[in-house]
């Protein structure tokens, strides 16, 4: 009980602290679980399971009463491996247990292998709890590769020099330097009884408090260490664990060949909190085809999210970080821009993720659009060139005397001013002249010819030959009242400039 509730202590606490990372809207990790409920067991030797033929055993606190009885075929006397995984339900304990240590001097070795498919990350300790006491001597090991290379995580022995030759530490004796150092311990493999200390246990939460403080207050400094220090979020990962007993509990004494049937190993839990390794990029994992799958985000795919999703390889995966801490940073991948992603008109785009669009950057060769395929404003599409090359965007040239404005249709059309023609606007329709732009024809040869023998000068004015005048030479001086003045072609002429000035003369004077 007491266990439980420092476990549940322990979740809530590590539930708070880990509540900075728990959406994916930058760093995210899923939350922890007991990862015995989807573990695989497998133990060796085959044939160490009790049971098989059935077997008579006593225990060390009653090591002469021995009438119990290990059976495999009766379900109530069977303990096969699955009751260390399962859980305990209404306080009937259950438990895996071993043939008895007959074979003495033998040694009575087991090697139980739990296996998940899936790199997991210890949230606390592993706990292992034997009925009947605890070996006197077993190493726990894990591997990070689906079992294929192995390393020992911890040691443990009633002796440590003469099992193992190591000098007995405990977490306690390590500093944030060597925090995950692999050590040997006699703390949970001496003999105090087989009810009193049941527990061969895996310390997580001490040797984070090595980093944060006795109360885990200070996880900053671990989530900080965590980016920092090579190896340190390796310490707790794993994909397979391997418990290998080695010597079992003796009671406290040596071995007393006389009654071996009190030796033996029986484990009823094995408790495993962890959470799945997605990099920081899911905050959920799910079990799929009876695998653990993180439900990746930020673009990643993998079973860890340990890649980017196609097309997103715009730069190199990366994992989640922790930092800035509380937030973290998601490290998301982004959308590849291939060659035809922008058209081969930028190399640089930006991704959206929310709305999950990708837009061309700077895009090059006079084109816009969210992947440059269009043409800038002021240029037009060459429709015989591929939308890649480079001179597909050319520019309108709209002639400016000619044109309304610098822009041109799709098709590079200038939208002409009246009386302009051409795609460029850059000539005259027919009765108008190009003088800085079109202007409409005064006189021209064929629809408004001067009358009377006078001659266009440059399509605006009429030269008109004595005694004819009017824009187009139509009228005569010689006016039906007063008839023609003398012969002279000059005095005529200037007799119509006097006349002009006299009709002047006369208007000014009626608006006076
Ligand atoms: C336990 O595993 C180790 C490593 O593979 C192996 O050397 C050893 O023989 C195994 N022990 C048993 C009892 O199967
Ligand atoms: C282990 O996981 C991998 C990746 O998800 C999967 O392809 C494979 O089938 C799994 N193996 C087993 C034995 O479940
Ligand atoms: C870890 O380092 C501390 C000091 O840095 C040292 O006292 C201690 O013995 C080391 N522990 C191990 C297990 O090497
Ligand atoms: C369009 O491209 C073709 C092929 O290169 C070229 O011959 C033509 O002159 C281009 N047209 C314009 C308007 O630039």
């Amino acid at each position: 009980m007491a266990h439980l509730l420092v476990l549940l202590w322990f979740l809530v606490l590590w539930a708070q602290v880990v509540a900075q990372y728990e959406v994916c809207d930058s760093a995210c990790q899923p939350p922890p679980a007991n990862m015995k409920e989807v573990m695989q067991i497998r133990v060796d030797p085959p044939g160490i399971t009790c049971g098989n033929p059935p077997e008579r055993f006593c225990t060390l606190e009653n090591p002469y009463l021995c009438s119990d009885e290990c059976d495999a075929s009766s379900p109530d006397l069977s303990h096969p491996p699955q009751l260390m995984g399962d859980r305990e339900r209404g306080g009937l304990i259950t438990y895996w247990q071993t043939v008895t240590w007959s074979r003495y001097p033998e040694p009575l070795l087991a090697n139980i292998s739990l296996s998940w498919n899936k790199s997991l990350e210890l949230v606390d300790d592993i706990i292992v709890t034997f009925e009947y006491g605890r070996p006197t001597s077993m190493v726990l090991e894990k591997s990070l590769d689906k079992g294929v290379s192995w390393q020992p995580y911890q040691f443990y022995a009633d002796d440590c020099l003469e099992a193992f030759g190591m000098a007995p530490k405990r977490v306690t004796d390590l500093s944030p330097s060597n925090v995950t150092r692999v050590i040997c311990t006699e703390q949970y493999s001496g003999w105090v009884g087989a009810k009193e200390e049941k527990a061969v246990v895996l310390e997580v939460r001490a040797r984070l408090a090595v980093l944060a403080g006795p109360k885990l207050l200070n996880m900053e400094a671990v989530y900080t260490r965590m980016e920092t220090v090579r190896g340190l979020r390796d310490f707790f990962s794993f994909t397979n664990l391997r418990l290998r007993l080695l010597r079992p509990a003796l009671g406290g004494t040596f071995v007393q060949p006389d009654n071996l049937l009190k030796y033996f190993y029986a484990i009823s839990d094995i408790s495993v909190p962890a959470r799945c390794v997605c990099n920081l990029h899911a905050e959920q994992c799910v079990l799929s085809d009876a695998t653990l799958q993180c439900a990746c985000e930020h673009n990643t795919q993998g079973q860890d999210c340990e890649r980017c999703r196609r097309g997103f390889e715009s730069q190199p995966w990366r994992a989640g970080s922790y930092l800035p801490v509380g937030t973290g940073s998601a490290n998301r991948c982004t959308h590849k821009h291939t060659h035809c992603e922008c058209n081969g008109h930028s190399n640089r785009c930006s991704y959206i993720d929310f709305i999950n669009v990708v837009t061309c950057v700077s895009c090059k060769h006079n084109t816009r659009g969210q992947k440059c395929q269009h043409c800038r404003q002021g240029y037009y599409r060459n429709t015989s060139l591929p939308l890649e090359d480079e001179n597909v965007c050319v520019e309108c040239e709209c002639d400016a005397a000619g044109s309304v404005s610098p822009l041109c249709s799709v098709s590079g059309l200038c939208q002409c001013k009246s009386g302009a023609t051409g795609r460029r606007c850059d000539s005259c329709l027919s009765g108008f002249t190009w003088r800085d732009g079109c202007t409409e024809n005064v006189c021209d040869d064929e629809r408004r010819p001067c009358q009377n023998g006078g001659t266009c000068v440059d399509s605006q004015r009429c030269l008109c030959a004595p005694p004819n005048t009017g824009l187009y030479c139509e009228q005569s001086v010689c006016g039906k009242k007063d008839g023609c003045l003398g012969g002279a072609e000059g005095s005529a002429y200037l007799m119509t400039s006097q006349l002009h000035l006299l009709t002047i003369g006369l208007i000014a004077t009626t608006l006076c």
